[in-house]
Formats: C-alpha cells, sequence, structure tokens
C-alpha cells in the first residue's frame, strides 16, 4: 500500500505527516506493506529540506528527517499512491482538479478518518509559526489512518 501526504511547499506539514507515519507504520512492523511518501501541490520549495520549524518538531520527538527533500505532486502519484492525503481544503481542492482521468488513488483530507474531526484542515504553520500545533493535529490524526490501514490489509 503506497500512503502520500501531501499540503502546498512540501516543507512543513506533509514532510512532518511522512515522517512521523513512517515511524508509527515501523513501530507496528508494517514497513514493508505500507510505503509513505510526501509531495506538494506547488513546485515553490522543490529541493529544499523541510522547514527549520518542521526540522525543530521532529529532532524534538527522534524523527529523522534526512530523506526529506521538497518534490511537487507530479501525474504518476494519482497511479502510484492508492491513498493521497491533504492537509487543507486548498490542498485536496488542488489535488482532485488536477486528477487525471485514469487515477486510481483515494484521494482524502487528513482528518477523513477522525469522526470528531472531519472535515477540519491542519493550518499552514508556514503562516503561524505554530508547528507544535501540527505536530499535535497530525498526531490526533494519524492513528485513525493506520487503524484503517491496518483492516485494509486484513481484508
Ligand atoms: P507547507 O507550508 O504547505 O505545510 O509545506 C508552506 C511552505 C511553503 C509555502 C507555503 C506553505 N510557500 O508559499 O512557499
Amino acid at each position: 500500500m503506497n500512503v502520500l501526504f501531501v499540503c502546498l511547499g512540501n516543507i512543513c506539514r506533509s514532510p512532518m505527516a511522512e515522517a512521523m507515519f513512517t515511524k508509527m507504520v515501523a513501530d507496528e512492523g508494517l514497513a514493508d506493506l505500507i510505503k509513505i511518501d510526501s509531495a506538494g501541490t506547488s513546485d515553490e520549495e522543490e529541493g529544499n529540506p523541510p522547514h527549520p520549524g518542521t526540522r525543530k518538531i521532529l529532532a524534538k520527538y527522534n524523527l529523522p528527517a534526512a530523506n526529506l527533500v521538497s518534490r511537487p505532486l507530479n501525474n504518476h502519484d494519482y497511479l502510484s499512491a492508492d491513498y493521497i492525503i491533504c492537509m487543507d481544503d486548498m490542498n485536496l481542492a488542488d489535488v482532485k482538479r488536477r486528477a487525471p482521468v485514469n487515477t486510481t488513488a483515494n484521494i482524502n483530507a487528513i482528518f477523513d478518518m477522525t469522526p470528531a474531526k472531519k472535515g477540519q484542515a491542519i493550518p499552514d504553520p508556514w503562516y503561524t509559526h505554530r508547528f507544535q500545533d501540527t505536530y499535535n493535529s497530525l498526531a490526533e490524526a494519524l492513528p485513525s489512518w493506520l487503524t484503517y490501514f491496518k483492516q485494509q490489509l486484513e481484508n
């Protein structure tokens, strides 16, 4: 199963999600079954490492940042990803609007598996500088995705 987290720049939210979810999946012994990546709807930050605010959070929680390099979403992602998970409404609208007709990926919002928070977004910390809030929101959203994927793998 291939999971792709998407935000705007791929330097703040989606690389944080990638690092956190990679650790969660590895801790469950599922690293061979669930592959995780991230991308941005914009190519503005292409080639750049995560934002210092995201790097600080990853260091705080002992999550590796070394492999995280910003890249833009591409047409192949719509075929190779089983799930594209977007951080806010603009990301979701952009990802859906650009979807090729032969798209096979499921396109979702970050809180789709968290009933109490469904419809909420993870705001862009590039503007708010509230990177701990981003981590806390992802820490709420990601376990429900892991539960869902484990159910999918069992079926
Ligand atoms: P992200 O944050 O989408 O969470 O990675 C942003 C990073 C860069 C820009 C916007 C948002 N930017 O405009 O360059």
